[in-house]
């Protein structure tokens, strides 16, 4: 076997088999270039403290036929040998369809003591056509971030009609898939099942809003569901704000093949000699100790390296969406600053409905592309509102939705040409609108400068909330003329181009993904953004479940937990399920009682102490709600010296509550720590006694009990190591 970092090898630099491993602290992915030269995956799974051990794996298996003897490629080309389903598909420019890739080299590169990457070059022996397959691996946090770049110089262009990103392969007895599936304000409902032989496909045809049916993250669990802590369990996602298409195939030997990428629907990709096409990334992680590392793994690595600032602070704020929709004046907003002020949150955020003047944003019929202030509501523009949010000291945010336009609006009348929309059909609409054709650069720097004219008249702003209401329906772009069959990638490529742009000029401002609510949550965007709205569905039962399944694949830093007037539990118990995230408030604060303003003010500042724990701490799942009928979870620190648990009912029939101890987790057994109950209602009293000192070997063991009950639906606790 050869063992290579850092260097370059060739096909020809060695009879023996290379064994290619992509190691991290408890993960190896194992490549092995088989004599006639296909690149396979031999391994995934938990690393062996033997590397010299990888290359024995394949002759332990007892499967049967490998017919075409790439069952197990890592990245299987179509129209050659192959039976089953292909990662790349190509007619090349004499019209042939077929595919063969070869292995030639590969290197690793060390881009810092913790992220490595791995390129492999691939090559058909017949054509001028090449791919790279690119695996970038994040050694602490168990992530790998998989990728390829396809080149060729053909006489012509070659068309990619499929150009995954990653094929995956994973050995078990069984595997079991959790996806995802939802609607407007049904986001992250899980469906757990077996997987069986054949195909099962998660995609989106949407275009924008991509997420709304079914978002690309899915775990598999291999030979039985994983449970939070125990059992092998990948988790993967595409960084892709569009379609997107994951194939699951149980193939005839009973391995499992994963191959995610863009979605080729209606998609074949016209590419020219000499031109490189470079796929989105493929992230995972693997477990062999459950959902919950796995979930601790991804949201370290996003972090440390994938959302804007994920190190760093963010800001709580009041919106004013629900307290006042599209009515508002310069009168009604100074209050809601003085409000923003006396609630004690960093910032007020300015939704919909402040601009338009032709087509005024009273209703969502109209104004959407017309982006200047409304003079009826804010005669003296968005920078009067920023200077009053500087005298009462908050700082001031505001929605956009740059990406589309109503058919009611200045833009629409002025560039036709600019609408996604079938010349010859009829309009469609979604939300009445439509979507902006950002495939076309003149697009581009328009969406770019609704932002950049923002920050030119207010270079205080603050905040941006980027929303994205439409999916696209009749997709047809005016500018790509007969490569239309570009436009699905090119839409997005146009996005990032404007997102790229705008954090090149603007890197730190807090910016949040929303879609409708989470019709867009994917690391594709969130590299451009701080936070993301994860549902219009604020009902705090539901946003318990919602939260929690994001959770999985999503940090708490980024989710953006608003209290509104959805539902029917009390203040309290809305503010305990938003503190799962970041804070933030929705509701007319005018209307708020003496005590429940009281207590509002001082979970701010309770929120306030505890927040680095919930931004950047450890979080584990203790108690699910759908299981039990308290939800359970806490965030640790990294000396685990201090952790919050946040506890809620979850089911309200006659005397459920927590009749058993909770068992935490993330604690040092050998620590002793003391817990307290905060975020107590105004004048209300705790039933814990916060003198007691516990070990955390018992509350690991025997667990603690939160005193869930119907007098109280929810509970949040401080643990404190006691020194003695
Ligand atoms: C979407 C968002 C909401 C709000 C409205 C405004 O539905 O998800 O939070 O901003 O648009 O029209």
């Amino acid at each position: 076997m050869l063992c290579i970092t850092g260097l370059l090898v060739t096909a020809s630099a060695s009879a023996q088999t290379v064994t290619i491993p992509v190691e991290t602290a408890q993960t190896a992915i194992v490549l092995q270039v088989a004599p006639n030269k296909d690149l396979n995956t031999i391994y995934l799974g938990k690393k062996l403290s033997d590397p010299g051990e990888y290359g024995g794996i394949p002759g332990v298996y007892r499967q049967g036929n490998n017919y075409s003897g790439m069952f197990n490629s890592a990245y299987t080309p179509a129209g050659s040998r192959n039976l089953l389903e292909p990662a790349i598909a190509v007619t090349h420019a004499d019209g042939n369809n077929s595919l063969d890739l070869k292995y030639v080299s590969h290197s690793v590169k060390r881009i810092s003591d913790n992220i490595s990457l791995l390129s492999i070059r691939l090559r058909d022996p017949v054509y001028d056509f090449e791919v790279t397959l690119n695996y970038k691996s994040y050694y602490h946090e168990d992530v790998i971030e998989q990728w390829s770049i396809i080149e060729h110089h053909e006489k012509g262009s070659v068309t990619l009609q499929k150009f995954a990103s990653a094929n995956i392969n994973l050995k078990a007895g069984s595997y079991w898939l959790r996806q995802y599936h939802g609607d407007w304000a049904k986001e992250m409902r899980p469906e757990e099942t077996q997987l069986s032989h054949g195909i099962k496909t998660l995609d989106s045809k949407l275009g924008t809003r991509a997420d709304l049916f079914m978002p690309s993250v899915f775990m598999v669990s291999l030979n039985h569901p994983a449970t939070e802590d125990e059992g092998s369990v990948l988790f993967g996602s595409l960084e892709w704000s569009g379609n997107f298409k994951t194939d699951m195939e149980v193939d005839p030997q009973d391995n499992l093949r994963i191959i995610s990428g863009i979605n080729n629907y209606a998609s074949p990709y016209q590419l020219g000699a000499g031109q490189a096409f470079e796929t989105p990334a493929f992230v995972y992680t693997f477990s062999a100790d459950g959902k919950g590392k796995a979930s601790r793994n991804l949201q370290s690595w996003a972090r440390n390296y994938k959302l804007v600032d994920g190190k760093g602070t963010r800001m709580t704020l009041l919106n004013n969406w629900e307290s006042t929709y599209f009515d508002f004046n310069e009168a009604k907003l100074r209050e809601l600053l003085k409000n923003t002020k006396k609630l004690g949150v960093d910032l007020f955020l300015l939704d919909d409905g402040w601009f338009g003047n032709t087509y005024p944003r009273n209703d969502d019929h109209a104004g959407l592309g017309d982006w200047q202030e409304n003079r009826k509501k804010l005669p003296n523009g968005i920078a009067a509102i920023a200077r009053e949010a500087q005298r009462d000291s908050v700082k001031f945010g505001i929605w956009i939705e740059a990406e589309m336009v109503n058919p009611k609006s200045e833009l629409y009348s002025k560039h036709p040409d600019w609408v996604i929309k079938q010349p010859k059909r009829e309009e469609y609409y979604f939300r009445n609108q439509l979507v902006l054709d950002l495939s076309n650069p003149q697009v581009q720097d328009f969406v770019y400068h609704i932002v950049d004219s923002l920050f030119i008249k207010d270079p205080a702003l603050a905040f941006i909330k980027w929303d994205c209401n439409a999916v696209i329906y009749n997709a047809y772009s005016v500018h790509l003329h007969q490569n239309q069959s570009q436009f699905y990638v090119e839409y997005v490529r146009g996005l990032y181009k404007v997102l790229q742009r705008i954090r090149t000029k603007y890197p730190d401002v807090p910016m949040m993904l929303c879609s409708g609510g989470g019709g867009r949550v994917d690391y594709g965007a969130l590299q451009y953004f701080t936070e993301f709205w994860p549902s219009d569905n604020t009902d705090p039962l539901e946003r318990i479940f919602i939260q929690w399944e994001y959770s999985y694949f999503y940090p708490a830093l980024a989710s953006a937990n608003h209290v509104t007037d959805w539902g029917k539990q009390p203040l309290k118990f809305r503010v305990d399920v938003a503190m799962m995230g970041k804070l933030g408030f929705d509701i007319v604060v005018d209307k708020l009682s003496g005590n429940d303003l009281k207590f509002c003010q001082h979970a701010i500042s309770t929120y306030n102490d505890i927040k680095p724990l919930i931004w950047q701490g450890g979080q584990y799942r203790l108690s699910d709600p759908r299981t039990e009928s308290v939800a359970s979870l806490m965030y640790v620190n990294t000396d685990r010296s201090s952790a919050v648990m946040l506890s809620y009912l979850v089911n309200y029939r006659y005397e459920e509550g927590s009749q058993r101890p909770i068992l935490l987790k993330g604690l040092d057994s050998n620590k002793k720590y003391k817990i307290t109950e905060i975020n107590l209602y105004t004048g209300s009293t705790s039933a814990i006694n916060g003198t007691k000192v516990y070990s955390g070997d018992f509350l690991a063991t025997v667990g603690f009990n939160p005193e869930v009950s119907a007098g109280r639906t929810s509970v949040v606790l401080q643990i404190d190591e006691v020194k003695n």
